[in-house]
C-alpha cells in the first residue's frame, strides 16, 4: 500500500516521526511517502526537527510558506493536488489540526483517495480558533479516524460519525516524548540556554538558575499575541511578577516576536532582569527544558499534554481546550487561565511550588504508532 504521510507545521513532526518510522519496518506492506507542505519553513521550526527526530527527507516539499489562512491553504491544495497526481497514493495520512492537516485532506478527499487523521476528534467548541476549523473538517472527511482518549471518540460519535471508522489508539506524542527523554535528560541547560539565546540579563550562567528552578514560557496564539494591550499586559505580568520571583525562559515563536517588535515591547523583554528570551528550540532541548522547569505557562495543546506525562505543573493561557485530559480535573497537570491577569496570578501563586506529579492516561503509553500500523495492515 503506498502511504504518503503529511507534514506543514512544526506540531506535526512530531507526531509524524513514530508513525512513518513504523511504516518502514513493514517494507513489504507499506511503501511511504512523505510530503512536507511547507507552511514551516526555516531552520528552527522546520528543518533541524528532520534529522533530530530521525525523520527521513520529505520526498515532495511543496514550499506554501507564510500567508493568511486562506492564501496557506489555497496555495496548499494547488501544490497538494499535484502530488497527488504525480505519486498517486493508496492511502494520505494527516496529523494534527494545523493548516495543513486541513488542506491536504480536503484535497484527497476531492481526489477520492482515501484519508486518515492521527490525533482524531479533539475539540475545543470554539471555532474562533482556525484549528478547530481544520479539526471538523479533516474529521468529517476522514475514512480513518485514530483518537487520542476516550473523550475524543464520543465528540466522533456525538457528530453522527460511523463507530466503524474511529480507532481508539492513543497519544502519538507521547511515542516521541518516550523516544528522547534519556537523551534529553542528559542534556545540559546551561548549554541550550548559550546555544539559542537572543537576549536578556546575565543570569543564565549563573548556577541559582537551574538549582532553584525556573519558569517556561512559550505563547504564539493569535488570541494572546496579535492584540498589543493584551500582549503588553501579559509582559507586565512576566516581567513584573514571574520574573521577580523564578527566572523566566521564554522560547520565542516567530509570530510572537514580530508582534513584540512592531508593538514596541521587545526592548523592554531584552533589557528586563529575570527574563531570558531563546530562539524557537529543537524538540529534544525544549523537553530537557520542560524536565527543569518549575511551572510552565504555554498556549500549545502539544505543550500541555507533554507536561501532564512529565508531570510539569502548567498554567494554559487559553479559556479553553480541546485536549480536557490534561487538566488538573481528570488527573493531569493543566489549568486553564486565559489571558486574564487575575486568573494567571492565582494560578501562578498556587501552583508554583507544586510537587512533580506525572499522569499518563490509558494507551499514552509509547505505542501509539504500532497500534495505527497494526490496524492498517
Ligand atoms: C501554526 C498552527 C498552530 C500551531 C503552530 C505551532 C495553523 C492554523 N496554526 O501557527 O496550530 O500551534 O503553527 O508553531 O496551522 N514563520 C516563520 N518561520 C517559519 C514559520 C512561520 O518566521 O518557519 C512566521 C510566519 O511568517 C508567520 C508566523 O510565523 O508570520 C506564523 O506562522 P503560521 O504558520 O501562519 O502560524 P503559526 O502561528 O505558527
Amino acid at each position: 500500500m503506498k502511504v504518503m504521510a503529511v507534514v506543514g507545521a512544526r506540531p506535526n513532526f512530531m507526531k509524524i516521526a513514530p508513525f512513518v518510522r513504523e511504516l518502514r519496518r513493514h517494507p513489504l506492506c507499506f511503501d511511504p511517502l512523505l510530503v512536507h507542505t511547507g507552511q514551516h519553513y526555516d531552520e528552527t521550526m522546520s528543518a533541524s526537527f528532520f534529522p533530530a527526530l530521525r525523520i527521513p527527507e520529505p520526498d515532495a516539499h511543496l514550499a506554501v510558506g507564510s500567508g493568511t489562512h486562506a492564501e496557506q491553504v489555497g496555495r496548499t491544495m494547488i501544490a497538494f493536488e499535484q502530488a497527488l497526481k504525480t505519486r498517486n497514493p493508496d492511502l494520505v495520512v494527516v496529523a494534527g489540526d494545523v493548516n495543513a492537516t486541513c488542506a491536504c485532506s480536503v484535497t484527497a478527499a476531492k481526489e477520492r483517495v482515501k484519508v486518515a487523521h492521527i490525533e482524531a476528534g479533539l475539540r475545543s467548541f470554539d471555532r474562533s480558533m482556525p484549528e478547530e476549523i481544520n479539526r471538523i473538517v479533516t474529521d468529517r472527511l476522514s475514512d480513518i479516524l485514530f483518537t487520542p482518549d476516550e473523550i475524543a471518540d464520543r465528540n466522533l460519535l456525538n457528530e453522527g460519525i460511523d463507530r466503524a471508522k474511529v480507532k481508539l489508539v492513543g497519544n502519538i506524542m507521547i511515542d516521541t516524548l518516550d523516544t528522547h527523554r534519556e537523551a534529553a535528560s542528559r542534556l545540559n541547560l546551561g548549554e541550550i540556554v548559550t546555544a539559542n539565546r537572543m537576549g536578556g540579563d546575565g543570569l543564565a550562567s549563573g548556577a541559582s538558575l537551574w538549582d532553584d528552578g525556573y519558569a517556561l514560557l512559550t505563547l504564539h496564539r493569535p488570541s494572546n499575541v496579535d492584540d498589543p494591550d493584551i500582549l503588553a499586559r501579559l509582559i507586565g505580568f512576566f516581567a513584573d511578577e514571574v520574573a521577580h520571583e523564578l527566572p523566566l525562559v521564554w522560547t520565542v515563536h516567530p509570530r510572537s516576536r514580530r508582534r513584540l517588535e512592531a508593538d514596541g515591547l521587545w526592548q523592554r523583554l531584552t533589557g528586563c532582569p529575570g527574563i531570558i528570551l531563546l530562539e524557537p528550540v529543537g524538540y529534544i532541548e525544549m523537553l530537557r527544558l520542560n524536565l527543569g522547569a518549575r511551572i510552565m505557562f504555554t498556549d500549545s495543546g502539544g505543550l500541555q499534554e507533554e507536561c501532564c506525562v512529565l508531570g510539569t505543573p502548567c498554567v494554559t493561557l487559553r479559556n479553553n481546550t480541546e485536549r480536557p485530559l490534561t487538566l488538573r480535573e481528570y488527573g493531569g497537570t493543566c489549568e486553564l487561565a486565559g489571558n486574564d491577569l487575575v486568573r494567571l496570578r492565582k494560578r501562578f501563586l498556587e501552583m508554583r511550588s507544586l510537587p512533580r506529579r506525572p499522569f499518563r492516561p490509558p494507551m499514552w503509553d509509547g505505542r501509539t504508532a504500532e497500534r495505527i500500523v497494526a490496524s492498517m495492515m
